[in-house]
């Protein structure tokens, strides 16, 4: 196996170690190839094993035990397909650490047993299960079981829950689990609907990304998800979950101890839906809910239609994290409605999301609180350009021979894509830029689409309109160019220049800790003060802080991470038990990532790295085991 230096570690840090040489030839995007439109299908996404240019998957459906005892989902999916090419005489599914126990395929009316080849295994990939399939083939019965190290999913002990009595089950599938959760068609090019019934032990509560339709005379859940969604939508939750409403048609889901508090910090999010109505159209998904799963969920959130998962690391008390609501809220219209058809054209999720995310935060808290966070964007972005292992992985769109479908995470898609949409809406102004947006949303509703599908359609309409406002160079240059283009213009927040005058002062010794006057800041200002920390200090100049601001053990997850990250890079080793604390408790990628990156730095910090590690390894999701353990192999080296 050949290692890769990992990319860049973006807001998410996601980037991975990777073998390239696990996809072989066959799969290779050839470069420059015309991207597939929304109507001829043209098979480029090379994560897939799939034969969707010949066969797609429409409906799946699923009949699952959820077992505890053993973590695995047992039972049975039944794929109802449609043949773009009559004469295809396979489907070519994606499975990873499945055990395919039967396949059955129907024929007028009636399901009989096919032989299926399920190819070796591949790191990345998977396992290629073929079947064949006739002329008169209708749908795809295949009885499988799980795998309870499935990367998909994470199975959680009783103790490892806040309630302590009943176990824990969330899913996770993009960007290529879903296959470990049932076998499928693994890309964003295509979508399906879904169906499922599920049968959990006494007490708990299932959930997915669809309809929820409660508890049978059998005791058995079902569930309708009637929309046509990508496999990495497709999301599962079990546990002792309660529920409270925000409306007749937002909530919350979480366990019990946290219910009142995640509620309350999330009330917002009907002004936040409504903002987003009125700029990009209605909400398409009837219900918006949210759960707050366990600490270890590894991301700050995830768009599942219906049922935003998001980390209980949002819960600081002052709705100050809130804009990773909006961000999965967002994601209804630009991701789950509009999808990006291959993960070269993550940006199209992502960039849009969070340009979509920052108005909503513009429209309910004002200009100040949006430009503040679009600093702090642009700070991470900086970062991740510099940081990356080669310039075209600072393209929107991305290169052919992307490593893995996760690298299109960095902060380039997210605020790359975010400014270069702001460059947008400078040009051509709010009026006529807000309407063309509303426009995509509906024009391309439940297609799965191409970076170059987006250009076609702003050239044929925004640009056609009003001719000479945007060049195609300047357009070429944001997203087929490296880094920022010389069309950005940064945003400038005057409270943000403020703090750092005063973080300036500080570093220069010409004030004290206790001196400067942080009544009115918000996190966004400690956030920048602590993030403009460009250099080491002496153990008195943290002290100093710390003193006055009591910094360590903040109960604020993004304070803390900001913080913990300087004190490691100055070695101001009084945070060690708090930051030990830290690492036991949150299981965010964004966060431990990082961290442990730091500490993996010095000599003295990868010993507590490896002590603390060694004890949180087995409560972190299977997702980021595998990004720590890529952390800590290249330092055996
Ligand atoms: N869809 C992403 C999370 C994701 C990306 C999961 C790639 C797996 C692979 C989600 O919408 C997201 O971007 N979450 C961010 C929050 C956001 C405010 C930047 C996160 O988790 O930090
Ligand atoms: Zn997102």
């Amino acid at each position: 196996m050949r290692f890769l230096k990992p990319a860049f570690i973006g807001i998410i840090g996601l980037p991975l170690v990777l073998s390239l040489s696990a996809c072989g030839d066959k799969n290779k995007a050839k470069n420059g190839a015309k991207s597939q439109s929304v109507h001829k299908i043209v098979k480029d996404d090379k994560f897939t094993y799939a034969n969707y240019d010949e066969v797609q998957v429409s409906h799946l459906d699923l009949n699952l035990d959820v077992n505890f005892d053993d973590k695995v989902l047992d039972g049975t999916a039944v794929l109802t397909v449609k043949k773009l090419n009559s004469a295809a005489d396979k489907i070519v599914l994606d499975t990873k650490d499945l055990e395919i126990m039967m396949v059955k395929v129907e024929n007028h009316g009636e399901f009989k047993p096919v032989r299926f080849t399920l190819a070796n295994y591949d790191e990345m990939l998977g396992s290629e299960l073929t079947i064949p399939l006739s002329k008169n083939s209708g749908r795809i019965s295949i009885a499988y079981k799980t795998s309870p190290k499935a990367e998909g999913l994470q199975w959680l002990d009783p103790e490892q829950t806040a309630g302590k009595k009943k176990p824990y089950l969330f899913s996770q599938a993009q960007t290529i689990n879903a296959r470990t959760i049932a076998p499928l068609q693994d890309t964003p090019a295509v979508r399906m609907t879904y169906s499922a019934t599920l049968r959990v032990p006494d007490g708990l509560l299932p959930l997915m990304s669809a309809e929820q339709n409660g508890k049978d005379a059998n005791g058995e859940y079902h569930f309708k998800m009637p929309q046509p969604i990508p496999s990495y939508l497709l999301a599962i939750a079990v546990g002792d979950i309660k529920f409270k409403a925000i409306n007749d048609h937002i909530g919350v889901y979480a366990e019990q101890y946290i219910l009142d508090a995640a509620t309350k910090e999330f009330e917002e999010t009907p002004r936040m839906e409504e903002a987003t109505a009125r700029l990009y159209g209605p909400y398409r998904w009837n219900r918006y809910d949210l759960i707050v799963l366990p600490p270890s969920f590894p991301f700050g959130g995830m768009e599942n239609p219906r049922l935003s998962f998001m980390t209980p690391t949002l819960i600081a008390g002052d709705k100050s994290l809130t804009n990773v609501v909006a961000h999965e809220l967002a994601h209804s219209w630009s991701g789950n409605l509009v999808t990006n058809a291959n993960w070269r054209d993550a940006w199209l999720n992502e960039g849009f999301t969070s340009y979509v995310e920052n108005r909503i935060m513009e429209e309910l808290y004002g200009e100040k609180r949006a430009v503040m966070e679009q600093v702090l964007g642009l700070q991470g972005l900086t970062r991740d350009i510099a940081d990356a292992a080669r310039p075209e992985l600072t393209h929107l769109k991305l290169p052919a021979d992307l490593g893995h479908p996760d690298d299109a995470f960095t902060l380039v898609a997210y605020k790359k894509g975010q400014f270069f949409l702001r460059f947008l809406e400078q040009r051509y102004g709010r009026k006529k830029f807000d309407p063309f947006l509303k426009s995509y949303f509906d024009h391309f509703a439940f297609k799965s689409i191409t970076t170059e599908d987006f250009l076609g359609y702003l050239q044929d309409n925004l640009a056609k309109e009003n001719p000479g406002k945007v060049s195609k160079a300047e357009i070429d240059a944001w997203v087929y160019g490296p880094g920022l283009p010389d069309t950005f213009v940064p945003p400038q927040s005057d409270a943000f220049d403020k703090v750092f005058a005063t973080y300036q002062k500080w570093d220069k010794g010409e004030i004290k800790a206790s001196d400067i006057e942080t009544k009115d800041w918000t996190t966004h200002e400690w956030l920048h003060f602590l993030n403009s920390m460009n250099r080491t200090y002496s153990t008195d100049k943290y002290k100093d802080l710390d003193d006055a601001f009591h910094l360590t053990g903040t109960q604020n997850a993004e304070i803390a991470f900001a913080w913990y990250m300087q004190a490691i890079k100055g070695n101001y080793a009084a945070v060690d038990t708090d930051l030990e604390d830290f690492l036991m408790s949150v299981g965010r990628g964004k966060f431990i990532y990082r961290l442990y990156g730091a500490l993996a730095k010095n000599e003295n910090s990868l010993k507590i790295g490896k002590k603390v590690y060694a004890k949180a390894r087995s409560g972190y999701h299977p997702i980021a085991q595998r990004r720590i353990d890529a952390i800590f192999a290249k330092t055996e080296k």
